[in-house]
């Protein structure tokens, strides 16, 4: 009998599992780029989604923001609560297993940022994203700020190996990746003040990605 396809949510349990820093240990790219923006907007309280195993999440506390830190994998929020409990770090850092398909569990205003990176990039429609994005604006303070990267059109692997969905193709690491166009960015981004789109790459392992970085302000009347 053929085996049965995995789900994506199992693919990242396997993935971080196996390797314990999957992406390596220094902060990614628009962790480092992000972190002078949060600092000079003033905040302090940031919800990370699709934390994975925190190269962000620690470097964003080790400066002093206050971070909690969602994602779905169990394998990879369960790594980040025993290095939370080793470094002593409760209070700075909460790591919490939610499916961000699922509304977020927090009350309207709680965060002065949002941050993501490679989050929306997964295997979600473009409604899906829309509401996550709508749910993102609910829970941040008037005024706070929304950075998150994507994969982009120019990335090497767009439009390569499996199709999946609209703008989405199943890598052969077997990780269903979506790629944005700038044109889908701005589209995604009603509601929101659009601050900026920059094109950056992202030379962490396994390969050199080609992203955009966004950054959307909630406005202060909303
Ligand atoms: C490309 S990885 C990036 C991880 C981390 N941001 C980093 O750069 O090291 C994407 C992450 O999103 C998480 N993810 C994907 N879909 C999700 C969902 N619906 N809800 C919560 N997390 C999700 C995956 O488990 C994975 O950890």
């Amino acid at each position: 009998m053929a085996e049965q396809e995995i789900t994506q949510r199992q693919q990242w349990d396997r993935t971080y599992e196996s390797a314990k820093d999957f992406f390596g240990e220094r902060p990614s790219e628009l962790g480092r780029s992000a972190l002078p923006v949060l600092k000079e907007n003033g905040a302090k309280k940031v919800l990370e989604l699709g934390c994975g195993q925190g190269r962000d999440t620690w470097y964003f506390a080790r400066n002093g923001l206050n971070v909690t830190a969602l994602d779905y994998s169990e394998s990879g929020i369960c790594q980040m609560q025993g290095v939370v409990k080793e470094q002593r770090m409760e209070g700075v850092v909460t790591a919490q297993v939610h499916d961000a398909r699922e509304p977020l569990p927090f009350p309207d205003g709680t965060f002065d940022a949002v941050y993501s990176h490679m989050f929306f990039t997964m295997e979600l429609s473009e409604e899906e994203v829309a509401r996550i994005l709508d749910e993102c604006r609910r829970v941040l303070k008037p005024g706070g700020l929304n950075i998150y990267s994507v994969r982009n059109d120019h990335d090497p692997h767009y439009g390569k190996f499996e199709q999946k969905g609209k703008d989405m193709w199943k890598n052969p690491m077997g990780f269903v990746v979506h790629f944005f166009t700038e044109e889908a960015i701005r589209r995604l981004s009603a509601g929101y003040e659009l601050l900026w789109i920059k094109e950056f790459e992202d030379p962490s392992p396994p390969f050199t990605k080609k992203l955009y970085e966004v950054a959307l302000r909630k406005p202060s009347s909303a």
